[in-house]
């Protein structure tokens, strides 16, 4: 029953990012099943996901399709190990990645989530410096990342971090990184429009690129939105001119697709709509169609090559988890894309997004409502407590939070993340579930509005 496993939860399960005090205070959902874009709690209530169990569904839940792609595999075997030797669903996915991505990456490096997928760029960038020239390139071991980026939760991802509130008590277990301002346009009404705070970004990585260069094995981005940091969205131009001034500055240009890769934007990756060609890409996240933990680097064949040598040269890559290449993973992962194409999924998406901009607008009439952000099917919703100011609301009285409550209770499942309400729905969400979830986000906001008689400027 539901109250049996409330208390084994709450007994025995610590949950991650969660502040397990107030989470002792709440009822929690207990997920119990899921169909299409729906998730079912143990009581058989319906919610839509809009949050896309963490960003990673795409064709929905319980997928026919996908579940038969397991089960086939399932009969022949789970899991042996890519440590030496190889599995059948393992390559053939690394050849399908290396066609979609389509420009010059052309190899597959698996991994089981997206902070090993940055761990794995980030050793890999520094070992190829070493293994080319170790003597030229003695002191390329720094990274260059974005404010507020945001790669994962490992020690490795979190020193590319730049999230105060998540990174800041492990800093002095991290290596150095060098932060450079993102575009975060709606907070640098200081720095002019559009085009002037992207001037203004990519002239201060220019200046730290001459400087520095020769300490820098490469910089990380999160191609077009920095989703953890609340769904900031970056103007046209930036990306590629980040990629021009890798290039000038020979430094490696990784870019981390894990949230943004697979039609998450409206188009297949990230990168394409700027037409950049990075050194090293991390997926994650949709790469399984959100069944089962995968992810991978790929990187170009000029980097594979520097870790060709003879044994005793240690040149070898030395990585690598158990689970690499699991054949489960890899067989759903294969289905995925396989489906993506079938159902036209990607100009799906593209479509649907822009059928939502218009109806997202209507957010702007709550008192609330800040900046409502979107790329493809990304939504962010920034809530301020004065339009004008921009002043957040105290953290003490958690509205936001409020806010994904009162949204629960009307069927939607989303997160904050800090001051930021973000939408990240299933990629196959209907059109009409897409409009009544941001009907619920509006009653939600009003309804907590109304309900804490905020105090508004
Ligand atoms: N890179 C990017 C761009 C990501 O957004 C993520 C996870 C990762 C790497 C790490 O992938 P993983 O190891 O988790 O598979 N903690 C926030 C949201 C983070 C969203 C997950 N992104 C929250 O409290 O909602």
């Amino acid at each position: 029953s539901y109250e049996q496993l409330e208390q084994f939860d709450k007994q025995y399960v610590w949950h991650p990012f969660t502040q397990m005090k107030s989470y002792l205070e709440e009822k929690p959902l207990i997920i119990e099943r899921g169909k299409g874009s729906y998730l079912y709690d143990v009581d058989g209530n319906r919610y839509l996901d809009g949050y896309a169990s963490l960003w990673v569904n795409v064709h929905g839940h319980n997928d026919p399709e996908l579940n038969e792609a397991l089960h086939e595999q399932i009969e022949k075997i789970s899991h042996s190990t890519l440590l030496g030797s190889a599995n059948v669903p393992s390559i053939l996915l690394a050849k399908k990645l290396v066609e979609i991505w389509g420009g010059k990456l052309s190899k597959v490096f698996y991994s089981d989530t997206g902070a090993a997928a940055v761990e794995i760029a980030l050793k890999m960038a520094y070992q190829y410096w070493q293994n080319i020239d170790p003597v030229r390139y003695k002191h390329k071991n720094k990274f260059i990342s974005l404010k507020e980026a945001y790669h994962g939760d490992t020690i490795g991802a979190v020193s590319v971090g730049g999230m105060d509130l998540f990174h800041r008590i492990f800093r002095p277990l991290l290596f150095e990184r060098i932060e450079v301002p993102s575009p975060y346009v709606y907070r640098m009404d200081e720095y002019g429009d559009e085009e002037e705070i992207v001037n203004y970004c990519l002239k201060q990585l220019e200046e730290t690129l001459e400087q520095r260069h020769s300490e820098v094995a490469g910089m990380i981005v999160e191609p077009l939105v920095q989703g953890a940091a609340g769904i900031i969205t970056h103007p046209e131009g930036f990306l590629k001119g980040v990629e021009t001034l890798c290039r000038k500055y020979n430094i490696l240009f990784i870019c981390d697709e894990v949230a943004v890769g697979f039609g998450r934007t409206g188009t297949l990756f990230a990168c394409e709509q700027e037409e950049v060609e990075p050194d090293i890409v991390c997926l994650g996240k949709g790469i399984t169609g959100g069944y089962l933990p995968l992810a991978a680097t790929l990187t170009t064949e000029e980097i594979y090559s520097a870790f060709l040598g003879e044994v005793h040269e240690n040149k070898t890559f030395f990585h690598g988890h158990t689970y690499t290449g699991n054949q489960l993973s890899c067989s759903v992962a294969l289905k995925n894309i396989e489906l993506i194409e079938k159902r036209h999924l990607v100009s799906d998406v593209q479509r649907k997004a822009q059928a939502l901009a218009g109806k997202l607008q209507k957010l702007y009439e709550l008192p609330v409502v800040g900046d409502v952000r979107q790329k493809g099917l990304m939504i962010g919703i920034e809530i301020v407590k004065d339009k004008k100011t921009k002043e957040i609301f105290d953290r003490s009285e958690q509205i936001e939070h409020k806010m994904i409550l009162e949204a629960r209770k009307r069927g939607l499942i989303i997160r904050p993340l800090g001051p930021v309400l973000t939408f990240i729905p299933v990629l196959a969400m209907t059109d009409e579930q897409l409009e009544s979830s941001v009907d619920i986000i509006f009653a939600a906001i009003n309804a907590t509005v109304q309900a804490n008689k905020v105090k508004l400027m």
